[in-house]
């Protein structure tokens, strides 16, 4: 049973959260006071750049080495002591089983032997979530909203209704947007990740020189595996002429993959605007730090007459801050979970 919470008054005596994020291959651990984010630590996996993507069972070893400095650091940060803390938030899912386990586990210790309230948070609820983390410089959504959550697993347009209340109205029937970025890198052996690489590369070059294919799926739905086919045919036919085409023209084929992408993104969600009345649209997850998705994602918003939305950086790529203004939510509504909950590799809300 989880303890017994007076969370009556929690708007205005708000709850310390110790929030802990573990779903891949970053390490993070936040400390908030009600929506106010006091520290968010990110330990990133350097480990994984070796192999060109991130492999399962180094990120759950990594996680085991990070997870107890990274909580002191967030704690020490945010300068209180765990004798303070209101309750734990930790992502359940979904993500890597042996990374996910690693966070649940420290988390279910750590609130047991505080006597406080465990949170199981989705990821993705979390990513959508972030834009209510409070910050001066900007004003949060108002409800119902359409959210663009876009990262390495997952491409979905959710339509919010409440904090607690989201339904996914359209998702990639195949790779997430992250990967078709990371894909695009790895075919022209850029490292890992790519998104981040590819965005760089792509400001001095021209959007315009190179053209894709454009998947035909309804409704609201993605399709990211034919346009990877695309691109991957088009570098070979070119390579077969000229072995030095990727290298002499690599800034115009990273900025022509990257408009490709964002185009056929904001055309879904442009495709979602006109089927949904809303006012507000938000952007988030990964991808959501690309520099050219964040300025054409305000664009369409403003062309809509709407309002647009887009977390602050820190809070785009996985962090815990996120997963602790989620938790916030969910401990204003006593949703606490038990010590029998165990992580998601797939979860669905
Ligand atoms: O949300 P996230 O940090 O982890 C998952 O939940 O998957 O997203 C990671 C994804 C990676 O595919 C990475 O390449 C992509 O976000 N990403 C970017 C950029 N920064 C990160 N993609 C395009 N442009 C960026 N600037
Ligand atoms: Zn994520």
């Amino acid at each position: 049973m989880p303890p017994k919470v007076d969370n009556n008054n929690a708007e205005v005596n708000p709850p310390f959260i110790l929030a802990i994020e573990s779903s891949c291959d970053d390490t993070s651990a936040a400390i908030l006071l009600g929506k106010r984010v006091l520290s968010n630590v990110v330990a990133n996996q350097e480990i994984h750049h070796l192999y060109g993507g991130v492999v399962p069972e180094l990120a759950s070893r990594e996680h085991q080495k990070n997870i107890v400095p990274v909580v002191s650091a967030a704690l020490a940060q945010a300068g209180i002591a765990k004798e303070q803390l209101s309750a734990v938030a930790f992502t359940e899912g979904p993500g890597l089983l042996g990374s996910l386990l690693v966070g649940g586990s420290f988390a279910k210790t750590f609130a047991l032997s505080l006597g406080i309230p465990l949170i199981a948070v989705d990821h993705m609820q979390g990513h959508i979530l972030a834009h209510f983390i409070e910050d001066d410089s900007k004003t949060a959504p108002t409800f119902p909203f359409l959210n663009l959550t876009v990262s390495g697993g997952h491409t979905q347009i959710v339509l919010v209704k409440d904090p607690l209340n989201m339904k996914v109205v359209g998702k990639t029937i195949d790779d997430a947007a992250g990967e078709a970025f990371d894909k695009a890198a790895k075919i022209m052996n850029l490292g890992y990740p790519g998104g981040p690489i590819v965005d760089k590369l792509a400001l001095t070059g021209n959007s315009s020189k190179y053209a894709y294919a454009t998947p035909n799926v309804d409704g609201l739905d993605f399709s990211f595996s034919g346009i990877k086919t695309s691109f991957l045919y088009h570098l070979q036919k070119e390579m077969k002429k000229d072995s030095e085409f990727i290298t002499d023209n690599l800034n115009d084929i990273c900025a022509s993959i990257q408009s490709h992408l964002v185009k056929y993104l904001l055309q879904k969600m442009e495709d979602a605007i006109c089927t949904y009345s809303i006012n507000d649209i938000a952007l988030s997850g990964g991808v959501s730090a690309n520099s050219l998705l964040r300025s054409e994602f305000l664009k369409l918003a403003e062309s809509k007459g709407i309002h647009g939305h887009i977390p602050k950086f820190e809070y785009c790529t996985d962090n815990a801050a996120m997963i602790g203004i989620a938790g916030y939510f969910k401990y204003l509504k006593s949703d606490f979970a038990d010590l029998s909950t165990s992580p998601k590799a797939r979860l669905h809300f």
